[in-house]
């Protein structure tokens, strides 16, 4: 018999009609990827190193030029993250997408596993490694496109529909959500009737405050219905399971309904055992 939160975790996901996960740095540690505050975590390790962070986007606001010179060096770690392969966290999570059950993934991860083991709807709330965006007119490039690494001092990439600086397409502190993939993550927030929270310690935000959104969103429909003046329709509380190496914000606020304590490379193959042996009943 398999561990009792890994049958409940099991039965809910098979129960559930719109199920999503949202997953953070943890899944991606038994990558070879370090987290940023668990810890072996790179600001648990370097805390300057994530104070410095929080000067990137202001530095391309400032000088574009200053801020390709301060990435470029950081651009050899995002080749690391470009090398890592998915581990069996991320399969399980695309194993469950295509039994029909895991609708959607939200990632704060710009390493792109999900997508490599297989995910096929996945909002990357924090960008992507990969890719370089316009904050002018939103267009996206895939790295390739660009090859920064021959190209003149100093590095300015252009876009090529407005002619404005690119930035890597990865979300810096203080820097604004891209709007289509905010968007598109309330709204998979506001439909889901179970969301899986994997990896993360849930202390950034707004990504944070989607699980808060979904374990409020009833009390919010309550509210509008009781008031007389909305049309809205009766929605299930969502079911809000934490898979952690530790509890979190959520755990301790009574945000989530339970934590599976561990390691989502052991824990999630299990669930999606049981989710299968449930739906051959
Ligand atoms: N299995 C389960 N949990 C794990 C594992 C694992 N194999 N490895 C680490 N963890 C847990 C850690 O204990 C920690 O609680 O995952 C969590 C990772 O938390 P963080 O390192 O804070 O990563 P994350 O929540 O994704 O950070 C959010 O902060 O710096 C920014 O942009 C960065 O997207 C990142 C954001
Ligand atoms: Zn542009």
């Amino acid at each position: 018999m398999g561990e009792p939160l890994i049958e409940r975790a099991a039965a809910d996901l098979v129960k559930s009609k719109y199920a999503i996960a949202l997953t953070g740095a943890g899944i991606s540690t038994e990558s070879g990827i370090p987290d940023f505050r668990g810890p072996n975590g790179i600001w648990t390790r370097n805390p300057e190193a994530e104070m410095a962070a929080y000067q990137t986007y202001d530095k391309f606001l400032r000088d574009p030029k200053e801020y390709w010179q301060a990435v470029s060096s950081g651009i050899s770690f995002y080749s690391i993250l470009r090398q890592a392969e998915p581990n069996s966290g991320h399969h399980a999570l695309a194993e469950l997408e295509k039994l029909g059950i895991l609708k959607c993934v939200i990632t704060q991860n710009i390493d792109g596993l999900h997508r490599k083991a297989g995910s096929r709807r996945v909002l990357e709330y924090h960008g992507a490694v990969n890719r370089l965006r316009c904050p002018s007119c939103s267009s996206r490039f895939e790295f390739e496109e660009y090859e920064l690494d021959n190209m003149d001092e100093p590095l300015l990439p252009l876009c090529k529909k407005c002619q404005n600086p690119l930035k890597l397409d990865v979300v810096h502190f203080n820097e604004p959500i891209p709007s289509d993939v905010a968007h598109q993550s309330l709204e998979e927030t506001w439909k889901c009737d179970l969301m899986l929270i994997c990896g993360t310690s849930a202390v950034v935000y707004p990504f944070a405050q989607l699980p808060r959104i979904a374990r409020q969103r009833e009390a919010e429909q309550e509210k509008k219905a009781k008031s007389g003046l909305y049309f809205v329709k009766e929605v299930a509380a969502a079911a809000i399971v934490e898979i952690n190496a530790e509890p979190t914000p959520l755990t301790r606020d009574g945000i989530s309904d339970y934590i599976i304590q561990g390691k989502t490379g052991d824990i999630l193959p299990q669930v999606v055992e049981m989710v299968k042996q449930l739906l051959d009943r």
